[in-house]
């Protein structure tokens, strides 16, 4: 199997630089016409200029493929209301939206200002809903798109200093989920990477040795995987440096106490409530109240 994204058109935001801009010159170099988003501000998402996204587009340019650039923040309805007309006014359709953009305003959970909350929370997920959702009916029309958000460790598992970014990486999965289930009949995917890799994000944490592992190249195979002809629907692919894993929320089978349940007969049964060997995850939430309703059958341990 050979992955081309040739007669396709992929928008990749924040590719003006770190994962970005490989998983931009990754497309290109399979074929895919490429709008490379990028506000050029710095990692606390202030100030701004579209030099980072035209040296991309001159990069991909160099290598034999197309590309246009876009300064819009994704943030912004009027930018990213740009951002796809400038794309459907130059190639006349959007086949794949990596929503990739973002910043950082790590502080503890006393320290941080609200405005810092929402400043990550616009920008991630609101930078991820506002392109898709401008694009959404396009995608329907062609009974064709793919979504590619993206995740985070923190997000699925947390780090201190990260609540912001922690709420805005998780809330991604949330809308992947759901988005996945309305897309699927007019074939738009939707699946989420959640990379680790040395970009100016991570270069206080990382030790240089480790950085040179983490190129933010090894990252762009899984994306252009998750937004291919061939990529499944809700996936969380892992990777880093060349190591790719699936992540996935489960849930237990559970018990039924009875009506009569009480707290302490909680606490005295959360062996059995949280026994992970009989864990597994679900389609969509409806499926876990299935479970719910098929667990009523059961003989109540309490009464
Ligand atoms: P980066 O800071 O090099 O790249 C982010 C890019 O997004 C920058 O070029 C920035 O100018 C752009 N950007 C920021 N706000 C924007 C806006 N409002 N509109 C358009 N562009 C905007 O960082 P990196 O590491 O390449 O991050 C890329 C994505 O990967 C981010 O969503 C990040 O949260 C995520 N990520 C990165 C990890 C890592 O280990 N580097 C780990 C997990 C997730």
């Amino acid at each position: 199997m050979t992955i081309s994204f040739a007669g396709k058109v992929a928008i990749v935001t924040g590719a003006g630089g770190g994962l970005g801009r490989c998983h931009a010159l990754e497309l290109a170099r399979r074929g895919a016409r490429v709008v490379v988003n990028d506000l050029g501000g710095a990692l606390d998402g202030s100030g701004g200029s579209s030099a980072a996204a035209e040296k991309v587009v001159a990069e991909i340019k160099a290598a034999g493929g197309e590309a246009i650039a876009n300064g819009a923040s994704v943030s912004d309805d009027a930018g990213v209301a740009h951002l796809v007309k400038q794309t459907m006014d130059t190639w006349g359709r959007i086949d794949v939206l990596i929503a990739n953009a973002g910043i950082l305003r790590d502080k503890s959970f006393g320290k941080m200002e609200l405005k810092d909350f929402e400043a990550v929370m616009a920008v991630h997920l609101m930078g991820t809903v506002k392109p898709a959702r401008a694009m959404w009916e396009i995608m329907k029309a062609q009974k064709y798109g793919r979504i590619v958000v993206t995740t985070s460790s923190t997000g699925l598992y947390g780090n201190f200093g990260q609540t912001n970014y922690g709420a805005a990486k998780a809330s991604l999965v949330g809308f992947m989920h759901s988005l996945k289930l309305e897309g699927a009949k007019d074939n738009i995917h939707v699946n989420a990477i959640c990379p680790v890799a040395a970009t100016r994000m991570t270069e206080a944490l990382l030790p240089p040795a480790i950085q040179e592992l983490l190129k933010p190249e090894y990252i762009s195979p899984a994306v252009a995987w998750l937004a291919s002809d061939e990529a499944p629907t809700g996936l969380i692919l892992t990777a880093a440096a060349g190591v790719f894993a699936a992540a996935r929320l489960e849930e237990t089978d559970g018990v039924n106490l009875g009506h009569a349940a009480t707290a302490e007969d909680i606490a005295a049964h959360l062996g059995e409530i949280a026994d992970w060997s009989t864990a597994k995850p679900y389609g969509q939430g409806g499926e876990q109240n299935a479970k719910f309703l098929a667990k009523i059958q059961d003989k109540p341990i309490i009464g």
